[in-house]
């Protein structure tokens, strides 16, 4: 059976990221005698430049049209791009969340997980790292703050700005079916994060989350507000098992999770609908300072190719030999930049972004 995979390459380092986790791809295919046709789409940046604005019409059919896409990154420096000059609406950004509301995806999986070998990448102390730690953010993708109504107008003679965190129980319900579902295959807990202190949204959020942990009987349920969680996401990350929470707290939270990890250059995610279609794509940035240097880490993206493997074509196997395959290149001290010890370590050796696709590639097993 032929699989299609839509790819966005993107901005900044997108392109050569993307270049090694279709390398492991095809990989993958030659081991296990698959087949994936890959259709470039253009998104972003990128599209910007070809056809004036972040997202046409044809890029959503050709997602539509895949079985899955795997995506870099897009957006520029935002003081020097030509790109910000153009009104927000028009910006690289806005593609990505065009994207995600055309495809309808709604549920953002974010794994973070410390790697023992980068223990010394992570920026929290020894004691504290001690198990290490193992957590999936399940962020609410389509809805909230980001998509609600917004505008700039004059109230009072006052240049004034707006924006609405809106969620209706049906929006709540489905990404909370998600989480209940992802945490019965982990550790069976599940950590909801809200303002329910302030928050109407955060409120109706709460309840529907305890409606439907009532059906999860074997799932531990807890509720946890979003300052609180940004504490003890730096206090006592092994705590968490699932984090299910709404946009734009689950945007920040997964950026702060990242970094523990050793590295932004380290998160995976999937995007995904109702269906088994997904947008893959690491969480961290275009990181325009490094872009075309060939130094990026592609590890994130190495694992966001593994989850469409899992979550999109349902290859178990393939995507653990490709999770082994990183795991292995680490414990072999292969580092990109990002992931370097601060100190010298004896059998650490630093490499690149075609170095650590390589060393992937060759440690499938
Ligand atoms: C992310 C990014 C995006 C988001 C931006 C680029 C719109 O920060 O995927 O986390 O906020 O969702
Ligand atoms: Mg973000």
């Amino acid at each position: 059976m032929q699989h299609k995979i839509g790819v966005i390459r993107g901005d900044g380092i997108g392109p050569e990221i993307v270049a090694e986790a279709i390398k492991v791809l095809d990989a993958v295919a030659a081991k296990y005698s698959h087949s994936f046709e890959y259709t470039e789409i253009l998104m972003g940046g990128a599209s910007i430049d070809a056809c004036g604005v972040p997202l046409t019409d044809e890029a959503i059919a050709a997602a539509k049209a895949s079985d899955a896409v795997l995506m870099g990154s897009i957006g520029g420096d935002a003081k020097t791009s030509p790109w910000y000059k153009l009104p927000p609406e028009k910006r690289p950004e806005a593609g990505l969340l065009g994207i995600r509301k055309a495809l309808g995806l709604f549920a953002n999986l974010r794994p973070a997980y410390l790697y023992n070998e980068l223990k010394e990448a992570c920026p929290l102390r020894e004691d504290i790292v001690a198990n290490g730690f193992d957590m999936m953010i399940m962020r609410e993708l389509t809805g909230g703050l980001y998509f609600g109504e917004r505008g700039t107008e004059e109230r009072d003679g006052l240049v004034t700005a707006y924006d609405t965190l809106v969620y209706n129980e049906n929006e709540i319900r489905r990404i909370a079916i998600r989480a209940f579902d992802i945490a019965m295959k982990r550790h069976k807990k599940v950590c909801s994060v809200d303002k329910a202190n302030v928050l109407d949204s955060s409120r109706l959020w709460r309840k529907v989350v305890d409606e439907v942990s009532a059906d999860y009987p074997e799932v531990e349920c807890s509720h946890m507000l979003v300052d609180n969680a940004a504490m003890q996401l730096v206090k006592d990350p092994a705590q968490f098992d699932v984090i299910l929470t709404e946009n734009m707290f689950g945007d920040i939270l997964s950026d702060e999770a990242s970094m523990l990890t050793g590295s932004l250059g380290m998160l995976s995610s999937a995007s995904l609908n109702e269906t088994k279609f997904g947008l893959y794509e690491p969480s961290g940035g275009s990181a325009p300072d490094i872009a075309g240097k060939g130094i990026a880490n592609p590890i994130a993206t190495i694992l966001s190719a593994a989850m469409m493997l899992r979550y999109s074509f349902d290859m178990d196997d393939e995507a653990l030999a490709v999770e082994g395959a990183v795991k292995k290149a680490l414990k072999d001290g292969y580092r990109t930049g990002d992931i370097m010890p601060a100190e010298d370590i004896s059998g650490i050796i630093q490499t690149d972004t075609k170095g650590m696709g390589d060393c992937i590639v060759e440690r499938l097993a």
